[in-house]
């Protein structure tokens, strides 16, 4: 059992025994406690359930978008976005902005809240965020991006990484050729997810392009796009050229998506509705350090409490319960009623079903 263990010891010991699993990994020159690593993802990825998520397997985390232009202005609510838990371990901090001095600068600042590494964003596809010439835009002129990673890079101590869409279009697909700029700059991995920006969430993640960059790039890749089920991350993880996967949206709906992969067919193990529950609990602990009161903290774990059920039976129902009380006891009740009673997994929605298509990233 590992020291200072968050959970009770029947669910800790499963954690523990597909943890021992995880295949550890060096990506550029960074360590990783396994090739499955958190995505990034704003309003989502903050330091409480980033936590949550390396206690349940994250081989390493990344944090929501963050403005530099917040950072260099000293915004508050942009300077609180930058605070990492004490207990994490393997985070990067993620920038986003058009301009490599503000992004340079916006570096330095970020590298003295302690990541591991910090990365760029440069798979955005958001209008307000394109339309000022960063995010996904950062593509469409690789002839900057020389500068651009140098300024950034020479500016900060800390590693630097990028993460990606496979091109702008269909017609101007260049990962490669970005990512062949990165090798030159100092850049010590790319994360790709595999649509363009025109796609947004639409269609599917160009696994075989991804396959490709895994096979032949100059620099580690994390492949990531779709990969929303424990078959599928299973699948993909024992056959992949990547020499990492990012997930996303996969584990917001299944808190046990970075340990599942590594259940063998005669283990017998498997996470019951009082480990569902049990994860409900931890979130909650770990976002009132975080909120400065119980409204604040409650309007926090809302959408993640919906997010876990949905696909199950009821889900509706749970819903719109957790919706009209405005009270946090009460909502941790509706929780224990609801996930306890949850008998059969398999019920969950199937990855042919969307979920959450629009994102920043
Ligand atoms: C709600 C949401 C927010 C996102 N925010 C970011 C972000 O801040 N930075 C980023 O690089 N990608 C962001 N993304 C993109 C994800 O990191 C990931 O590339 C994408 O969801 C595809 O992976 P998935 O199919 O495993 O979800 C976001 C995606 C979603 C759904």
């Amino acid at each position: 059992m590992t020291k200072n263990a968050p959970f009770r010891p029947e669910l800790q010991k499963k954690i523990d025994t597909l943890k021992a699993r995880r295949k550890p990994i060096t990506l550029g020159s960074i360590p990783f406690e396994s090739n499955l690593i958190l995505a990034p993802m704003s309003s989502i990825c903050n330091a409480p359930y980033r936590l949550l998520m390396e206690d349940l397997g994250a081989g390493g985390t990344v944090s929501e978008l963050i403005s530099c232009h917040g950072i260099n202005y000293k915004n508050v609510r942009t300077t609180e976005m930058l605070k990492i838990d004490p207990r994490e371990k393997n985070i990067g901090i993620q920038l986003f902005g058009e301009g490599a001095e503000a992004m340079a600068n916006a570096a330095k600042v970020a590298e003295e809240f302690g990541p591991k590494f910090i990365d760029i964003n440069m798979g955005c596809p958001v209008k307000k965020v394109v339309g000022t010439g960063a995010g996904s835009s950062l593509l469409k002129d690789p002839t900057q991006l020389p500068v651009f990673f140098s300024t950034i890079k020479k500016a900060i101590k800390l590693p630097l990484s990028i993460k990606i869409r496979i091109g702008w279009d269909h017609d101007s697909i260049n990962a490669m050729e970005v990512i062949h700029i990165a090798k030159e700059e100092g850049i010590e991995f790319v994360a790709v997810h595999g649509r363009t920006r025109a796609q947004q969430y639409t269609g599917q993640a160009n696994w075989n392009l991804l396959e490709s960059l895994g096979e032949k790039a100059p620099l580690d890749i994390i492949g990531n796009g779709d990969l929303h089920t424990s078959a599928l991350v299973k699948a993909k993880m024992n056959s992949t050229n990547c020499q990492a996967l990012m997930l996303g949206r996969g584990p917001i709906r299944n808190p046990f998506l970075f340990l599942e992969p590594f259940i063998q067919e005669d283990d017998n193990i498997f996470f019951t509705p009082e480990d569902h529950f049990e994860v409900v609990q931890k979130l909650i602990e770990y976002a009132r350090i975080y909120a400065h009161n119980d409204h604040i903290l409650l309007i926090s774990i809302r959408k993640h409490l919906i997010w876990m059920a949905a696909g199950f039976n009821n889900a509706g129902v749970f819903r719109d319960l957790i919706f009209k009380t405005p009270d946090l006891d009460e909502t941790i009740k509706i929780s224990e009623d609801f996930f306890m009673s949850l008998q059969d997994q398999k019920k969950r929605l199937g990855d042919h079903e969307s979920f959450m298509t629009s994102g920043h990233g």
